[in-house]
């Protein structure tokens, strides 16, 4: 754990022998204790101070676990979130186990990302907690395989619903928060956002159109976006991943016919990994000289002409 390796450092840093014994000598091996026992808590307040704070909406489905399990590993605070509370302690378990730097316990918000009210709740309980939120990650989103003329206005509101409406809640949050931080992690001021979107926003699949919609305006909402707030140092980034082997994807992925032809559709010839999406996300989170921009994590899916055949 980061906390328990920097504090193992400053035992170390203790020394032995003649320093030891100096340290003895100018404070008595009782007040020792006792100064041991304030420069820790002090040691662990700065370590939580420095930290960057992340909070991860979508965060117990395949590509937002895999962000959370990375920015743990990297140290980061986390505010987790998604509709089951049960699944998101699950996620907690598991971070736990993996044996990843939960150095503090990451909170837990319970949140439908398609309420307003409860996303912008969602960032309150998240500076109540740490002070501030420097990163946010948008992994809620939803697929529509339907032609055009078959395509309800339900099902094309819902597809609307579930992937812009819930990036703009998410995004206009984490803006004007991280407009009010004087002073995020590192002493920079603003913070930096990632949102989902998709290889169909940018290239023209059959019986996408709904979630092509949806997703290209996810798109230029974040280009416009980054652009309203880089003077205040708030980047704004998409990825776009092509099919990936989530929960979201199973309808897809469980037939086997279904699989090879989305898989032949690849330039790579296969489909995403979770991880590799997760990635990618990470890098755009983290990168203090990219934004505005959508980066395909897709096999080549939006740019190459595939030669698999399926
Ligand atoms: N998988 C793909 O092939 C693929 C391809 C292109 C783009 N994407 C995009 O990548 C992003 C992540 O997808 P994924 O594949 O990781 O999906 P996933 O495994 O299905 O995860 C979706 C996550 O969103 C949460 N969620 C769903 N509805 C919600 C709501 N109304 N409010 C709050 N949370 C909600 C889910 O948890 P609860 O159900 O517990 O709320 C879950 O944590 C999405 O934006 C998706 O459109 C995925």
């Amino acid at each position: 754990m980061l906390q328990c390796r920097c504090l193992h450092r400053v035992e170390r840093d203790r020394g032995s022998g003649p320093m030891r014994a100096r340290k003895a000598v100018l404070f008595g091996s009782r007040s020792w204790v006792s100064l041991h026992n304030v420069l820790l808590p002090l040691l662990s307040i700065l370590i939580v101070m420095s930290a960057p704070v992340s909070l991860i909406f979508g965060a117990t489905g395949g590509i937002g676990s895999h962000t959370a399990r990375m920015l743990c590993q990297r140290g980061h605070l986390l505010a987790l979130s998604s509709r089951s509370l049960p699944r998101l302690r699950q996620l907690n378990e598991q971070l736990s186990a993996t044996g990843s730097d939960v150095s503090h316990e990451p909170e837990l918000l319970p949140c439908d990302a398609t309420d307003a009210t409860a996303v912008d709740e969602v960032f309150a309980k998240a500076v109540e907690r740490f002070g501030r939120v420097d990163r946010v990650a948008h992994c809620v989103g939803s697929i529509l395989l339907r032609p055009l003329h078959a395509t309800t206005d339900e099902q094309f509101r819902d597809t609307w619903k579930m992937n812009t409406w819930t990036a703009f809640l998410v995004l206009r949050a984490a803006c004007k928060q991280m407009a009010r931080q004087k002073g995020s992690a590192n002493g920079e001021r603003g913070g930096s956002v990632v949102l989902c979107s998709s290889a169909v926003a940018s290239h023209g699949l059959p019986q996408h159109e709904a979630v092509a919609a949806a997703k290209a305006g996810v798109e230029g909402m974040a280009r416009s976006a980054a652009a309203s707030y880089a003077p205040q140092n708030i980047r704004v980034n998409c990825i776009a991943p092509g099919l990936t082997d989530t929960p979201m994807a199973k309808f897809i992925t469980d037939k086997p016919a279904a699989k090879r032809a989305s898989e032949g559709m690849h330039a790579l010839g296969r489909i995403g990994q979770p991880e590799e999406v997760a990635a990618a996300l990470v890098s755009l989170l983290e990168n203090p000289f990219i934004t505005g921009q959508t980066l395909a994590v897709d096999g080549g899916l939006s740019s190459l002409l595939s030669q698999q055949r399926a």
